[in-house]
This record gives C-alpha cells, structure tokens and sequence, in this order.
C-alpha cells in the first residue's frame, strides 16, 4: 500500500496514489477473469518527485505492483494472463530509472518508450494487441495537450482512462486573452463553446463546474465513453482544488468499482488535509500539545461532501423513476445516477430500498427476504 510518510509535502500525489492504487486493484484482477492480457500505459511516467527507492510511491510503481499481484492470483488457480506496461518518459535523467525496472519484474513486460507521448502514440497503439485490456494513465505537468491528437488511443476498444485535468493552471489560463493561450486551450476542449458560460459565471464553483464539464464532454465525444467521472484533488493545505481527475469508461462495473475506489481516496483525502492543516498550525504557534487534541477531534470533510451527494443521489433516483406505465430495470437505472452523484452502489441500494419502504419507489419483483433490489427488478414511482 502507498505510504503518506513517501508524500512530505505532496500530500495531493498520494490521494492522486491511493485513488489509483485502489481501482488499478480492483481493474486488473476483474479484467484478468475474462482478456488474456492487460496493458497498462503510462503517458506521463516520471519517476517524478520519488521518495521511495523502489518507486512505490509513483504511478507505475503502484500499476507494476497491482499487475504483478493479479497476475500471481490468477496463476495459484492455472489461469496465465499477460501483462504488459508502457512506460512513456520525455526526460533523458528519468528514463534511466524506468530502464532499471525490466530485470526486476520479470513477470511482467516493461516497455520503456523514451521520447515525447504524442509523438509516441502510433508505437504505442502498434504494440497493445487487439485481444488486449488497456488502461492509459494520462497525469501530464501541464495542461497543454491536443485532444484530437490522443484520439487513435482514447478510442481505442476495450480501454479505460484516468486523466489528470490540471484545474488549477487551465482555471488561470481560462481568464487570458491572448492568441497563444487561447488556441491551446481550443485545442484541449475541441470547442470553445464553453467561453461565454465561463465569462458569466459568478462563483469559483461554477468556473469549476464549466471547465470540467466542457471537459468531461469533449473526453465522451473523443473516446467514446460512456461515462466520465470527475475526482476532485484539493490542495494539501487550502479549501481550493489543484487538479481534477477524470475517469472514462464504457462499462456499468467500472463506473461500480471507481466509486468505490474514489469514495476510499476521498476518505484519505480528508484525512492527509486535517493532518496538514494542523501540522501547519502547530509549526507556526509552537503549541503542539492544543492542536494533538484537535488533531484526533478534526471532523471528516469527505462525510459532509459525501452526505450531500447522497441526498442529490437520492433525489436523482426519484426523478429518474419511471410512471408505472412504462417501468424500467433497476440495472439500467443506477449506472444514471452512478454516473452524476459521487455514491457507492451499496449505498444506492440502501437508499432505494428505504425508498421503497416509504412507498416512494415500487419494486414488483421484490422477493421476501431481499434487503436490496436486484439487478433485474423492474422499478417505477409510486404515485
Ligand atoms: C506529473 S509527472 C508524472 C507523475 C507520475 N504519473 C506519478 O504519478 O508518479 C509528469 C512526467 O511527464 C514527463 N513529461 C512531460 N512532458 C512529456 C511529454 N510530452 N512526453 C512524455 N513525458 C513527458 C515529465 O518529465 C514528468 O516526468
């Protein structure tokens, strides 16, 4: 597992980390079931600000660990799963590092690609076979990337993404006016539509909320997912967001499990922040023995964010429920609320079946015993 003590002073990578050692977990092992080989690929690989002398605290490192861990998992029940990593690196001084790794993971093939992503994208798609799972990590420096240009990956079959939208610098660059800067950011979105929302909006929130949006938009119509999801990473010490991470997938189960995996990086999250936040204070008054105790009572700020997606969620559901006239499956309707609201499908189910006790939501094929629907109950409003 990766440690907060490899994060001094870049506590923002380790949720970035725990949220991407969770899902890559969770992904590798599932996909492992059913795709003879999984290609994992890193567009942006480092090492960057590494701590730890074995990488464990950098993305392939973490993606190295979780491939090597399904693919022995597999093995111990007789089924053998390829797995592959493409480790792409601009840096000359960084790519040495990545050229160390082959010898010590002989289990899995490491491709180290030296040069720049874009330019590297054909090689890249000519050595992930067609019968292939791929995962693309996308965690550049900067936000400067043309879209259009990482199409042939992103639309790629049987492919899922996690891409590091760097809010913080693309929020600046939103309000300059100049040809430059303008262009690049066209280039970023495929669409400058997004402009006269972004000049209207009052709040920062809403900035946030157009930016991403647009963003989210342009990675559906680009990669064909049918779901994008967006975590918010906030900087260590201030109540502002950093960078955004943005999740596309066309599967139901994927969306499943990267709620899980988010809900678990937004705990850590509100966790390393109360900690940061307090260490910063005891550093500045010198009374450490106060801020200990208001240490262990620092409240959890993921509850609160995650209550109030909660009752959206809730909302959300009996908005979404059909008249009695035309019911739908329960299977087909959550993956529209997974989708909108940060809420695990456990809890939806919870939230549903305490629906249907209020006579708010009616399940027909509700069977005695059951806590939760299932999949295939039909459901629709109780008016
Ligand atoms: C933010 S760091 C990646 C951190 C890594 N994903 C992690 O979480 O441990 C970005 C890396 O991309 C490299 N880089 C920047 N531009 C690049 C490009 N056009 N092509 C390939 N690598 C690039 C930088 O040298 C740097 O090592």
């Amino acid at each position: 597992m990766v440690s907060i003590d490899d994060y001094k002073g870049r506590e923002q990578s380790y949720v970035k980390h725990v949220l991407l050692e969770q899902y890559l977990e969770a992904l590798v092992h599932k996909t492992a079931s059913a795709y003879p080989q999984i290609v994992y690929i890193d567009g942006f690989a480092g090492p960057w600000q590494s701590a730890n002398e074995n990488h464990e605290d950098t993305s392939f490192g973490i993606a190295l660990r979780a491939l090597r861990r399904a693919k022995a998992s597999w093995r111990a029940i007789g089924r053998d799963v390829k797995m592959t990593a493409i480790l792409v690196e601009r840096s000359p001084t960084a790519f040495k590092e990545l050229e160390q790794l082959p010898p010590k993971f002989p289990d899995i093939e490491i491709i180290p690609l030296k040069g720049d992503f874009i330019s590297l994208i054909q090689t890249i798609l000519s050595k992930i076979p067609g019968g292939a799972f791929s995962f693309f990590l996308l965690d550049p420096k900067g936000w400067r990337i043309r879209l259009k240009a990482i199409q042939p990956l992103l639309s790629r079959p049987n492919s899922e993404v996690l891409f590091n939208f760097m809010f913080e610098f693309i929020n600046r660059a939103a309000s300059i006016d100049d040809p430059l800067v303008i262009a690049g950011l066209d280039e970023l979105f495929i669409s400058s539509s997004w402009r006269s929302a972004f000049a209207k909006a009052n709040t920062s929130d809403e900035r946030k909320a157009i930016l991403v949006g647009a963003f989210e938009n342009a990675m559906i119509a680009i990669g064909q997912y049918k779901y994008v999801c967006e975590t918010t990473i906030l900087r260590p010490d201030k109540d502002r967001p950093l960078y955004s991470l943005l999740y596309g997938t066309r599967h139901d189960i994927g969306l499943e499990v990267f709620r899980d995996c988010q809900v678990k990086a937004l705990e850590a999250q509100a966790k390393t922040r109360a900690e940061t936040k307090v260490g910063k204070a005891e550093e500045k008054t010198g009374q450490g023995e106060m801020f200990a105790s208001l240490r262990e009572m620092a409240g959890n700020e993921a509850d609160e964010f995650l209550k109030s997606q909660e009752k959206s969620a809730r909302d959300a559901l009996i908005a979404l429920a059909p008249d009695r006239s035309a019911p739908v499956l329960y299977k087909d309707l959550w993956p529209k609320i997974l989708s909108k609201h940060v809420v695990r499908l456990t809890r939806l189910n919870r939230i549903a079946a305490q629906l249907r006790k209020d006579d708010i939501l009616e399940f027909p094929d509700w069977e005695p015993r059951r806590q939760v629907p299932q999949p295939n109950y039909r459901i629709f409003a109780k008016k």
